[in-house]
């Protein structure tokens, strides 16, 4: 018999993890007596039990990471969407946990609904957690204690505060950095045929290190448009889009370095393409089309010119090559490649894509705002890009991107500066665009979209259009860089 591939199922926390959010979601849409609410119950019972140990049960997030019984959940390909899930649960409840003493066990199927309905009602209050423990008390319910997010001392958020933009800082440098040193190799690597890559290893080095403490600076700063030379602003770009992506799914400093490098150096092939056909405005004919269909597998030849060992040419070669072929293996430059994509190239992919439907070229009279583009891209899933790591790729930007331009129900335009995150802020911080005497955008107020009206529970501030910066001539990393 042929070997089946193995999949790991979940494993005991996980499994009490999945059958509480599972119920969760089941109250949410069907009643009390419903046969898979029901059901659930008695999953979540079994699962609770077999999970206990000594007096309670404890589930938490510290960190970003999901703790049970202080065990942390390792994330992974099967565990992901599950602790995300849940950590944004509980974050939209400012929640730090839940401690389940022995007497949960005792507990009737209505008390375990009561519970359930509370928990799940509080992310429309103004104070989550007060609302629960109140909430808990009138209904008798004393075998699950709330336990609330500690809040950040005052020092602390100065220090989170300046260093905030101590990171924005190096983010600008590394911009800088990593774009002058691209430039050097793509200009070298035609004129004088070798080049070494040492320089460019060193800055995305040192990128890796501040990307990983704190990667969204690094996405937010993709916003910035330096060179009239799409080319070269255009790989810099990928170059990071990239990295964040690695970031979030827990690539090692060595392969966030790799595909740094890859991402970097995917376009280099367009570098031989006559810049009449890169800025042509209209249809490109068959002969212009080939020319520029060929950039990937001349970026790969391109890149056996630098002088760097075999080795590392070796490990970068396949990516740029594969950064126009799509997910189920249509594209280009080879329409019957069969070859599995490797993970970089997949990466790749995704980064280029978006950072090519939302970035301004002279000759494109509309441009896709940063949100609509994710939509569309979501659209490819499974098709042009790999499922889960579109998914990733949305979860690390949020709902509204940062750089999105947002119109709002009181007529105002807004900029997003912090968006919303897979297991971050709440909600999108956005700065109210104003015009000065002479017409120009400057930054007004900063506003929290989540925040609700008291007495009704409505947002304060509807969102009714989304648009790229660039159709009100704003840039958007002047506003977002400028302090938040
Ligand atoms: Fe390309
Ligand atoms: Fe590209």
């Amino acid at each position: 018999m042929a070997n089946l591939p193995k999949y790991r199922s979940y494993t005991l926390y996980e499994n009490f993890l999945h059958s509480f959010y599972s119920l969760l979601q089941t109250t949410r849409i069907h009643k009390d007596d419903h046969k898979l609410v029901t059901a659930g119950i008695s999953k979540f019972y079994d699962s609770f039990a077999s999970c206990m140990q000594g007096e309670s049960l404890t589930i938490k997030i510290s960190n970003d990471h999901f703790f049970i019984q202080d065990k942390q959940l390792s994330y992974n390909r099967i565990s992901k969407n599950l602790i995300d899930n849940m950590a944004r649960y509980f974050n939209a409840r400012e929640l730090e946990g839940l401690k389940f003493s022995l007497a949960s066990r005792e507990a009737s199927n209505e008390a375990i609904l009561a519970f359930m309905r509370l928990l799940d009602s509080a992310d429309q209050r103004q104070n989550p957690v007060a609302f629960l423990q109140t909430g808990l008390n009138l209904k008798n319910i004393d075998w699950v204690e709330v336990l609330k997010k500690p809040e950040k001392p005052q020092e602390d958020k100065l220090s989170t505060l300046k260093g905030k933009s101590e990171r924005r800082e190096w983010a600008r440098k590394d911009y800088t950095y990593i774009s002058a040193s691209f430039k050097e190799v793509a200009q070298k690597v035609t004129s004088k045929g070798r080049v070494g890559m040492r320089k460019t290893v060193r800055v995305i080095q040192d990128m890796v290190t501040h990307l990983i403490e704190d990667d969204e600076v690094y996405s937010a700063i993709s916003t910035l448009r330096v060179f009239d030379d799409y080319t070269f602003t255009h790989s810099v770009n990928v170059a990071i889009l990239s990295m964040c992506i690695g970031k979030h799914i827990n690539l090692s400093p060595r392969s966030l370095e790799r595909l740094g490098i890859c991402a970097l150096f995917h376009d280099l092939g367009k570098i031989e393409v006559p810049d009449r056909i890169l800025n042509k405005p209209g249809k490109l004919d068959d002969a212009e089309l080939k020319l520029l269909e060929e950039h990937s597998l001349n970026s790969a030849r391109l890149i056996t010119k630098l002088r760097t060992s075999r080795d590392r040419k070796a490990k970068i070669l396949l990516p740029p090559f594969e950064h126009h072929l799509k997910y189920n293996l249509s594209g280009y430059p080879y329409t019957n490649w069969k070859k599995p994509l490797t993970l970089f190239g997949r990466i790749i992919s995704i980064a280029d894509v978006y950072d090519a439907i939302t970035s301004p070229r002279i000759y494109r009279k509309t441009i896709m705002s940063p949100d609509r583009a994710l939509g569309f891209m979501l659209d490819g899933a499974g098709k042009d890009f790999d499922p889960i790591l579109i998914k990733v790729f949305i979860n690390m930007f949020g709902v509204y991107p940062v750089g999105t331009l947002l119109k709002l129900n009181s007529g105002e335009l807004a900029l997003v500066i912090s968006s919303s995150r897979m297991k971050g802020e709440k909600a999108p911080l956005a700065c109210i665009m104003e015009k000065d005497i002479n017409g120009r955008y400057k930054q007004g107020a900063t506003v929290n979209l989540a925040e609700r009206d008291a007495e009704t529970g409505d947002y304060m501030r509807e969102i009714i259009e989304t648009y790229h910066p660039s159709t009100f001539g704003i840039q958007p990393a002047e506003h977002i860089f400028s302090g938040y």
